[in-house]
Order: structure tokens, then C-alpha cells, then sequence
């Protein structure tokens, strides 16, 4: 029974700023982990959502000027509407902030108590705000504390009454449960790190605060607050209905978790304080952990404390939802850290999805249309080359579905494109082109074998690109089954389908062909239409100063501008207008700039802005100049 239920979870992010590729890699990894169970035809929960409490977050809002509450709210509909765009399938999204969430909590701290696996005593030492830990085993001596162990940032001084969960207490229970599970921890070498942190002695854990008020109160003492990290923990038993009478059948459904998906970073808080508190509240302790690496930008993490974060908003305007989905799981190992890089982005586009896979498929749909092949059959007998391909799908679904029940999902990708590139030489060695006429039999064959060859790409691929391989499948006259084993289907498959085939637009499109069009000029009479003050403060507009301006050599319209928009720092801005101006002429000039309007790409760079144009009855542009007085970065009003 067990085993038909599938829960996944992701580490809940801290809300000091919109989703960014870190997490949303996190994240994209939960969903193909809770589709790829959906296929095998288990019922997922997945669980998801943000961390609200804690110092940092209360700091965060102190700096803009907002109330907690209001901060850590004004960037849910972000994560919301990021996630939707990814088509990320979660079944809830928990926020610490929820009242279930605190209630559940508070059961859990009065739980402990009762039990003796907390006492109250004082905490004396330093914190790292931006990491929300408590750094022990410092020297006392320095004055300034010693630089946080896994950031490096400055810590504070700490010195306060505190409740103590007994760690110490479960050292050796952890060790035993290390040695007893070998696969807690994906990758293993992981593990290893976790192990001897825990041999080097456990200490005491401090579960509470007293000097900041951001958090969930203790009932018992309303003086303290619970520590953020435990509060943030036990969302994956409050976000399934721990703590709920109505909910008791529920959570014990679904717990434990039996994928709990994190980043290197927070390793510690998962494998070590996570399982002692399981215990301590009688609990089973998740099947597995998955620990990933990180994406970098150049030799740092990508983070939202150092600043150097990519919006997954732009990509995903830029490339589409699946195939940044893809170039997620098949180019980051989750092994190791990862370089982000837009280039090797497009290249996957370009060569993995345009031409390995969208451009078999269009070829072989246009070809079969061409000879009036709609409705393809299996033949009566395969011949060799055609069995062989059969065969190998089918030892590559038993491999693919051993590395994903892995979680190696790049190494299963990496062993699909195998099979990609098989079908496509296969497709391509008989020349069907020249088959329909002279042997109309084998034209349908290989018809046949390559559309069966593709439905089973689609419905591995599934859980990676949802949307794209519905589309496939679609294109193929099939849709997805989830009410069966898929999987275990496509191990059986004798090959005896039958394919409708239908013309669908190309899958995948190619990067670098899409240059942006300036807006096509339709007419030139002067129109008005009035629209409401709401409309007109919307649009952002401020004063800018050209600082630099070159030619885009490989475009006929357009100039690369830097611009300078004073406080509000500089920006690339990209303008259709090569015609009418040299760069030169431009440089120094102070003109308006719609400062709100979305980033775009034109010719693989970022524009983000508008530089604002007066057209004359000739279709000559003029700037909008400003006086050079005005301060750059002044909003128009
Ligand atoms: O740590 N590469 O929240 P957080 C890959 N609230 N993954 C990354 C990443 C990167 N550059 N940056 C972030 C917290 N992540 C706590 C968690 S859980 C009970 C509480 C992902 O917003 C990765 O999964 O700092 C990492 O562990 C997580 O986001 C940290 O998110
Ligand atoms: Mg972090």
C-alpha cells in the first residue's frame, strides 16, 4: 500500500525577494520527481512554499519600511505565478505565516517539553543572521565573533535565556540510523560530511529567542519565540495536516516523506536536526534525501544575499517553460555545482531540442503526409533493424527508470538522447524520402518504428516537459494515461500501436532566429484613446543619460545603449533606431525612458527599457530630450 503513495517535498524558500533559478531548480527538480511517480500511476502529494519567520525576514522588512506581514506577503503572488509558469504540479504551498502552520508548531514544542527533550536554559554566543544559525564552538575571546562557517559573513553576539532541544541525546540513535540506511542520503558522498560532523559531538540545539518577536510564540512562554529553523522544518508534517484532528488520517498517509529534495547548504539542518526532532516526536524519518549542488555564476553560488541571482521570469519569456525545465535537469548535475550560462542554454535549445528531437518529429509527420500516410499500423512482421530499435527502447526504459528512481534524472536524459540519436539514424539510414515510392511497405514501417520510437520519448520525457510532450504525444493521435503504470507499459510495449498523425507547429524554436521586431508601424494617423489615471501610473517613466551607445553589427535597427539612471543605477536598453541615429550623436544625450517595462531579448542580449521617440509626418525620429538639469534617474510625472 505504501508504495502506491509517493511524498515529495522542497525546502521553503525565505521571502526576502521574488523566486530566483535556485529556486526554482530546487523546485523543477520536486515536480519531475512527483510526475515521474504520477506516471508510474502512484498517488503524489507534493509540497511546497516559504519560510516567514526569523530574523532575517523582520530585518529585511525593517529596511523597506514594512510591516512583517505585509513584507513576506507582497511576494507570494510571485512565487504563485513563477511556479505556474513552469507548470510546477504542487498540491499545496505552505507558508509559515499559515495558522495551521503555527498551531502545528506549537504542538510539536508542547510535545517535546512534555517528553523532556527540551529544558530552558541561556544561550551565550554568536548568530549568523543571513544563514539563521547559531555558531558554536567558537573561540569567546574576540570581540567581533568569528565569521559564520558557512557563509563567511559577520555573526552577532547573542547572549539570552533560551529553551534547548537535547541533541546531545540522539547522537548515537542518528549514527545508528546512518549505518542502518545507507541510502538516506542521495549522493552518498554526502553522507560522509553529515557522519563525521555528528562523531565530532553533538551539542544542545537553542530553539528559541527571546530578543526578536518575528516568529511563532511558545504557548508555554510567550516571552520566546520558536527558533526559525524549527519552525521552518516542521512544515513537512503541517503542510500534509500534522497538528489537524479532522487531517490525523491524512498525515499519516502520506508521512514520511519519501523524497525530501534540498541544497547542499542547508545538508545539516536536514540530516542531522531534522531526523533527531523526528524521533523526539515518535515520528518515522523520510525515505531519502535528495542533496544538490548549486548553480554558480561565475565561481559564486547563486544566491539572493550576494545578489547575483538570474530571474527565472526573463527565461522563461525568452525560452519558454519546458525547455529551461530541461536545460535545468539535463545541464546542472546534481551531483556537483553548475555554471549557469545563457549560451549553454541555447545550445541545449538548438541542438537537443530543435534538432535532435523537434525536427524528427516534423520531418517524419510532413513526410508521412506527403505519401498520405494518416493512420499508421504496426506491420505483420518487423524486420531487423527495425526489431533491434525495439529492443533498444526497451533496455533503455528499464535503464532510465533505474536512474530516475535514483534521482539521477541527468543521467537518464543523458541515456534518452542516446535512444534520440539512434531513431534519427535510424530514420535517416533508410531514406524513407525515397522509400515511399519504391517500397511503400518499409516506408510504412519505419513510419511506424519511429513513431513508436517517439511515443516513448514523450512519455519519458513527460515529467521533464510537460507541455511540449503532450504536445508530441498529441501530434502522434495519443494522450497521457495516468491512470496505469506508464512505465511499466512501455517496458511491455509489443510495438502495436496505432498513430494518428497530425501537423503541429515545430516543438522547439530555435534561439537565436528571434530577433525581436520593433512593433510593426500599421497606420499613421493620430489616434487617442483615452484611458483611466490607473493606466497612466502604471508606466514608469524617468529621465536617463546615454553614457555609452555602439552599433549591433549583425542587426539593421538596432543600437546598444548604456544608460544611467542615477540612484537607480545603469541599464542596457537596446533601440530600434540605427536608422536615424550614429551612436556617437547620441552619447551624453539625457532622454526619457519607460523604466518599467519588462526585459526583453533582442538578439540574444537583454533590453530592459524604452527609449521614448516623437515621429514625424516623414517617419523620421527625434529624441525626447530633457534638460541636462534634471538629475538621470528623475520620474516623470
Ligand atoms: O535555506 N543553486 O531558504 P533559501 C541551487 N528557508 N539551488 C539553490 C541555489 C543555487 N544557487 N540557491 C538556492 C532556506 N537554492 C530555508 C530553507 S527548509 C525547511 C528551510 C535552493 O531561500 C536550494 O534548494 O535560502 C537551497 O537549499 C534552497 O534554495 C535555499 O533556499
Ligand atoms: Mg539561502
Amino acid at each position: 500500500m505504501k508504495n502506491k503513495k509517493f511524498y515529495v517535498t522542497t525546502p521553503i524558500y525565505y521571502v526576502t525577494a521574488k523566486p530566483h533559478l535556485g529556486s526554482l531548480y530546487s523546485t523543477v527538480l520536486a515536480d519531475v520527481a512527483a510526475r515521474w511517480a504520477k506516471l508510474q500511476g502512484k498517488k503524489t502529494f507534493f509540497l511546497t512554499g516559504t519560510d516567514e519567520h526569523g530574523q532575517k525576514i523582520a530585518q529585511a522588512a525593517e529596511k523597506v519600511g514594512k510591516k512583517p506581514q505585509e513584507f513576506v506577503d507582497s511576494f507570494i503572488p510571485a512565487y504563485k505565478t513563477i511556479w505556474q509558469e513552469y507548470d510546477i504540479d504542487y498540491s499545496a504551498f505552505i507558508r509559515t505565516t499559515d495558522e495551521h502552520h503555527k498551531k502545528a508548531v506549537q504542538e510539536c514544542v508542547t510535545k517535546l517539553l512534555q517528553k523532556g527533550d527540551i529544558y530552558k536554559s541561556h544561550y551565550s554566543g554568536w548568530y549568523c543572521t543571513p544563514c539563521e544559525t547559531f555558531v558554536t564552538g567558537a573561540e569567546e575571546v574576540a570581540e567581533t565573533g568569528p565569521a559564520c562557517p558557512t557563509c563567511g559573513r559577520e555573526t552577532v553576539r547573542v547572549s539570552e535565556e533560551s529553551y534547548f532541544f537535547k541533541l546531545s541525546a540522539y547522537q548515537d540513535k542518528l549514527l545508528d540510523f546512518y549505518t542502518n540506511n545507507p541510502n538516506f542520503v542521495t549522493p552518498k558522498e554526502r553522507i560522509k560530511e553529515v557522519v563525521s560532523f555528528v562523531k565530532s559531538g553533538l551539542q544542545d540545539l537553542s530553539i528559541s529567542r527571546t530578543t526578536i518577536s518575528w516568529g511563532v510564540p511558545f504557548s508555554q512562554d510567550s516571552e520566546h519565540v520558536v527558533y526559525v529553523w524549527i519552525d521552518a522544518l516542521l512544515n513537512y508534517l503541517s503542510g500534509i495536516g500534522y497538528g489537524q484532528q479532522d487531517k490525523e488520517q491524512e498525515f499519516n498517509y502520506w508521512w514520511p516523506a519519501n523524497l525530501q529534495i534540498l541544497g547542499k547548504d542547508i545538508v545539516r539542518f536536514h540530516a542531522v536536526y531534522w531526523p533527531a526532532l523526528l524521533m523526539a516526536l515518535d515520528l518515522p524519518l523520510p525515505e531519502k534525501l535528495l542533496v544538490h549542488g548549486w548553480i554558480k555564476v561565475g565561481d559564486q553560488k547563486m544566491s539572493k544575499s550576494l545578489g547575483n541571482v538570474i530571474d527565472p521570469e526573463i527565461l522563461f519569456e525568452n525560452y519558454g517553460a519546458d525547455a529551461v525545465r530541461f536545460y535545468l535537469v539535463r545541464a546542472m548535475a546534481i551531483t556537483h555545482d553548475s555554471p549557469f550560462s545563457i549560451d549553454d542554454l541555447e545550445r541545449h535549445i538548438t541542438t537537443d531540442l530543435c534538432n535532435d528531437l523537434g525536427n524528427l518529429l516534423n520531418r517524419m509527420i510532413t513526410l508521412a503526409h506527403k505519401n498520405s500516410l494518416y493512420e499508421v499500423h504496426a506491420p505483420q512482421n518487423w524486420s531487423e533493424k527495425s526489431i533491434d530499435l525495439r529492443d533498444q527502447s526497451w533496455t533503455m526504459v528499464q535503464d532510465v527508470a533505474n536512474y530516475m528512481a535514483d534521482c539521477s534524472y541527468h543521467m537518464a536524459l543523458s541515456l534518452v538522447w542516446r535512444y534520440i540519436n539512434a531513431v534519427n539514424s535510424y530514420f535517416h539510414e533508410h531514406e524513407p524520402w525515397k522509400l515511399a515510392k519504391s517500397n511503400p511497405k518499409l516506408f510504412a514501417e519505419v513510419i511506424s518504428a519511429t513513431s513508436h520510437s517517439l511515443y516513448t520519448i514523450a512519455v519519458l520525457l513527460w515529467p521533464i516537459m510537460p507541455q511540449k510532450m503532450a504536445q508530441l504525444l498529441q501530434a502522434l493521435g495519443h494522450t497521457l494515461q495516468l491512470e496505469h503504470n506508464s512505465i511499466e507499459h512501455l517496458q511491455n510495449n509489443p510495438w502495436q500501436q496505432i498513430f494518428m498523425l497530425h501537423q503541429t507547429p515545430p516543438l522547439f524554436e530555435k534561439p537565436k532566429e528571434r530577433e525581436m521586431q520593433p512593433e510593426e508601424q500599421k497606420d499613421s494617423t493620430p489616434v487617442s484613446n483615452d484611458i483611466a489615471i490607473d493606466d497612466v501610473v502604471k508606466v514608469e517613466l524617468r529621465v536617463g543619460q546615454i553614457v555609452e551607445c555602439e552599433e549591433m553589427t549583425k542587426s539593421e535597427k538596432l543600437l546598444k545603449m548604456l544608460v544611467d539612471f542615477g540612484e537607480c543605477g545603469k541599464r542596457q536598453i537596446l533601440a530600434g533606431v540605427k536608422k536615424f541615429f550614429s551612436p556617437e550623436t547620441l552619447i551624453n544625450k539625457k532622454a526619457t525612458f519607460v523604466y518599467n517595462l519588462k526585459p526583453r531579448k533582442m538578439m540574444g542580449l537583454e533590453s530592459h527599457g524604452m527609449m521614448l521617440m516623437a515621429e514625424d509626418s516623414d517617419g523620421n525620429l527625434k529624441l525626447v530630450e530633457i534638460d541636462q538639469s534634471v538629475p538621470s534617474g528623475t520620474r516623470l510625472k
